[in-house]
């Protein structure tokens, strides 16, 4: 489904748009966009406000780190947040969600 265009990004490549009434993050890594959920399942921080480095997004509030690219917490067993395909037509940012569990250990 549509959810934004390319211009809704920020500076840093970064979006928060509703997918079914749920955040979801757009986040721009080693030029490549992604989109995942945005409220982290430890205790709800915004993980498109968190740091990147490699395909690890650290959330802002206590530093877990989620990949991108699977959405698996590799620091706490367990722990995985939903990602989305993402495709992008023109200018339009589509996405569909790929997996559907979220846990927190
Ligand atoms: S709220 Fe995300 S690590 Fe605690």
């Amino acid at each position: 489904m549509p959810v934004a265009r390319l211009s809704d990004l920020d500076e840093r490549g970064r979006a928060v748009v509703d997918v079914g009434g749920t955040p979801v993050a757009l986040v721009r890594v080693a030029g490549e966009l992604f989109a995942l959920q945005d409220t982290c399942p430890h205790r709800g921080g915004p993980l498109s406000q968190g740091d990147v480095e490699g395909y690890l997004l650290h959330c802002p509030l206590h530093a877990w780190p989620f990949d991108v690219r699977s959405g698996v917490c590799p620091s706490n067993a367990g722990a995985r947040i939903r990602i989305y395909a993402v495709r992008v037509v023109g200018e339009e940012i589509q996405v569909a969600p790929i997996s559907g569990s979220v846990s927190a250990p």
